[in-house]
């Protein structure tokens, strides 16, 4: 009797890669993904408590809300639903996940330009912290992902070679959320420490690291995997 369980859901360029994956692979895999979404889920749920354990300006209230739920929830979903081994994007088929995709890109993006913005509206001397600087990278790489996911998508009747779209699509994407946790995990360090102490702005940090280390993975490995397959065809 076979232990292996096919994965149908692959992308087309991906069919000939594996029909089969070991059970230790997807357990590993599958066992990734919930710790990662753990940390996403106890992250995003430490920013909100930090807001409601003070009395802040309503506009670092919309700040923290829209900035933190847009890039720790739903861009960490749209980046894993990519995944055909990660968790629920499992039980996807690959071109429902495609439209999951683009769905949480969408409003994730809208979420964090509107939360960035209210927020650099009301610092008077913008950009002189690090959070400050990697939030306006943050902010700068998301707007070129959608750009870039858009000419990805219309590739072929641009006449690019889709393989290096998705290639460039893939390391923005994978940018964007590094700057992005970055920027958190100083805000972590700084302004979140000041007010909940030493243990829980560690605790936040490392979290921080588990939850953007763990949704990375998956991609920078396709991103590698894509290369040497075009170097190889070339
Ligand atoms: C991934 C989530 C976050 C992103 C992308 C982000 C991004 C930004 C941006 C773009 C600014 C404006 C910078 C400026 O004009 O100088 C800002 C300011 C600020 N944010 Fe965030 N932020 C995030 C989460 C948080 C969290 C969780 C906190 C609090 C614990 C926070 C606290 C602040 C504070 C205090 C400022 C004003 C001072 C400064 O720049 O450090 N942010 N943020």
């Amino acid at each position: 009797m076979s232990t292996r369980f096919t994965t149908t859901n692959n992308a087309p360029d991906e069919m000939n890669r594996s029909a089969y994956a070991s059970p230790i692979y997807i357990t590993l895999l599958s066992v990734t993904t919930t710790i990662t979404n753990l940390c996403l889920g106890a992250i995003t749920m430490s920013a909100l408590l930090f807001i409601h354990a003070f009395s802040l300006p309503s506009s670092m209230k919309q700040h923290i809300y829209l900035c933190g739920i847009g890039y720790m929830i739903l861009m960490a979903q749209a980046i894993q639903s990519l995944n055909p081994h990660s968790g629920w994007a499992r039980l996807v088929k690959y071109q429902d996940r495609r439209v999951v995709h683009w769905m949480l890109q969408i409003v994730a993006s809208i979420l964090v330009v509107v939360g960035s913005i209210i927020r650099m509206m009301d610092v008077t001397s913008n950009f002189s912290t690090a959070h400050g600087i990697l939030g306006l990278i943050a902010l700068i790489l998301t707007i070129l992902s959608m750009v870039g996911g858009i000419v990805s998508a219309y590739s072929s009747k641009l006449n690019i070679n889709p393989a290096y779209m998705r290639i460039a699509h893939s390391c923005i994407g994978s940018l964007t959320l590094s700057a992005a946790f970055l920027c958190l995990l100083f805000a972590f360090n700084t302004t979140f420490r000041a007010g909940m102490g030493n243990k829980n702005a560690n605790l936040a940090i490392a979290m921080t690291v588990i939850g953007l280390v763990g949704t990375l993975t998956s991609p920078c490995l396709d991103v590698v995997r894509r290369m040497i397959r075009n170097v190889r065809s070339n």
